[in-house]
């Protein structure tokens, strides 16, 4: 069962995005595979975000995300955000950025992207928590190819899934 099931969803070879936000002024991004439109109108997207992950604990906590659509050119940009974690560096130090709503960052290396307010969060117990968004705002610069896990499938995450942070929070640390 494992085994197909790791098939089809590699046969899918989704398209990779890198997630941004931002809480009281710290940053937070990582790459995501974890990722879909879930409704037409009102228009609303969806993202996984691992609860290993740094961007999951600042999301925790903002009201906006932004998505971010790579493209086959983006390799260096899914190994910073994928590879790297920001419990150990900022990886905004050497980018461009924009702040949208919520002050969220927005990467100026990244012409096709779009911001979401969190409406839900959806934690059924799994390593991935499920925020879905509403659309706020869109950019896209035309033609997009976009880069696929495939073509990332030898980056190693900067957080194993089953890692988990103690205390579970910055904000149950007092912070
Ligand atoms: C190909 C690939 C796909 C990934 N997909 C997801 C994902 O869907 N959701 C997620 O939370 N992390 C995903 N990750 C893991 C994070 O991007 C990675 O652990 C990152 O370093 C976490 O950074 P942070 O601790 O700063 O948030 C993926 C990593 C790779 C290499």
């Amino acid at each position: 069962m494992s085994n197909d099931f790791d098939a089809a969803m590699a046969a899918l070879d989704p398209a990779l995005i890198v997630v941004t936000t931002a809480v009281n002024r710290e940053r937070a991004g990582c790459l995501v595979g974890f990722h879909t439109q879930s409704s037409i109108e009102p228009k609303r997207f969806c993202v996984w975000l691992s609860k290993a992950n740094h961007t999951y604990r600042v999301a925790l906590r903002s009201s906006h995300l932004a998505v971010h659509f790579l493209t086959v050119d983006d390799l260096p940009l899914a190994q910073l955000f994928g590879t790297r974690t920001g419990d150990d560096v900022d990886k905004f130090r050497n980018l461009e950025v924009t702040a949208g709503p919520g002050d969220v960052p927005v990467l100026a290396d990244c012409p096709h992207w779009m911001t979401v307010r969190r409406t839900t969060l959806v934690d059924d117990g799994a390593d991935h928590v499920c925020m879905i968004g509403e659309v706020v705002a869109a950019h896209s610069d035309g033609h997009l190819e976009p880069l696929r896990l495939s073509q990332a499938s030898h980056l190693t995450p900067g957080h194993r899934t089953e890692e988990r942070p103690d205390p579970p929070t910055e904000r149950a640390d007092g912070g």
